[in-house]
């Protein structure tokens, strides 16, 4: 199988993550981050903006709940145990991943991303969609690097408008803090994560940026182009500075209670 991509431990395939994913290795992935679609039944379609704002699509072919469970659970059947799986979920498809986690024999627990500042309501929508649910599970003794007190399981970050920097061509790219936080928690440099629907390539770089390795997957080639090309800008963006540092010190923390060969200097 040719990857799409490939270059410093970070690989693309172009395909179904149904395909391609019984073709890789078993045992050959530390940590799932995965975003798969969150099949939403959207009434609105397309909301016409203002003019010279554009207009706003609210349905995206591929965001169907078929082969969400399938591609979740392959996925984790790569990992080496003890290993932990993070899954962002819609309502249709938050049953489906939660029974393929339980199935892989996780413990499975819930978390959110709250948006700072949430697209306004839709016309007919009572509230505007300020967060997003995300199911997290983990085998005892999988590796977890945040040790602070005051860690929660739902984090502030705010999702890219068109023109910020760093927004791709994605309609539904995750800010790259948000999965930057949640990789620095669940691995360690050199890790293996493995993303199935891998969207513009978030999770890879933050991959990249972490010192981890990574596998990624998307059906769609023109977001794997975008994805590579992320991949090769020498750019990292970062979110809160004082969760940054705070996160590094738990992580050193954390380490320091694990074997482990990997010094500081290359932490971060
Ligand atoms: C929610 S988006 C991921 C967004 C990503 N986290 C980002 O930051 O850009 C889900 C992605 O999964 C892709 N996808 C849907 N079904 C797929 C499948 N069976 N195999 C691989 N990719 C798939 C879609 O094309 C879409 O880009």
């Amino acid at each position: 199988m040719t990857p799409y991509y490939e270059k410093s431990g970070i690989t693309i395939y172009h395909g179904d993550c149904r395909e391609v994913l019984p073709r890789l290795s078993a045992e050959s992935v530390d940590v799932v981050i995965a975003d798969p679609p969150y099949a939403i039944d959207n009434k609105f379609g397309t909301q016409v903006g203002r003019p010279g704002y554009g207009n706003r699509s609210l349905q995206f072919a591929w965001d169907k709940a078929e082969g969400v469970a399938e591609g979740v659970a392959e996925a984790m059947r790569l990992c080496k145990a003890p290993f932990a799986a993070f899954c962002f979920v819609g309502l249709p498809t938050c049953e489906l991943v939660r029974r393929a986690m339980l199935e892989a024999g996780l413990i499975v627990k819930m978390a959110a991303w709250a948006k700072e500042c949430p697209a306004p309501a839709l016309p007919g929508n009572w509230w505007p969609s300020a967060f997003e649910l995300a199911l997290y599970g983990y085998q005892s003794g999988a590796f977890f690097a945040d040790v602070r007190p005051t860690r929660r399981n739902w984090w502030v970050h705010d999702s890219y408008r068109f023109g910020q920097p760093g927004k791709v061509a994605h309609p539904t790219q995750k800010p790259l803090s948000l999965i930057a936080y949640i990789m620095s928690a669940m691995a360690k440099p050199g890790s293996i994560i493995l993303d199935p629907f891998m969207g513009s390539g978030t999770t890879l770089r933050a991959a990249k940026d972490a010192g981890c390795r990574a596998i990624g997957i998307e059906i769609e080639e023109r977001y794997a182009e975008i994805a590579a090309r992320r991949l090769e800008q020498s750019v990292i963006e970062w979110g809160d500075e004082k969760q940054r540092t705070d996160l590094q010190s738990s992580v050193l923390e954390a380490m320091g209670n694990q074997e482990s060969p990997i010094s500081q200097a290359e932490l971060f």
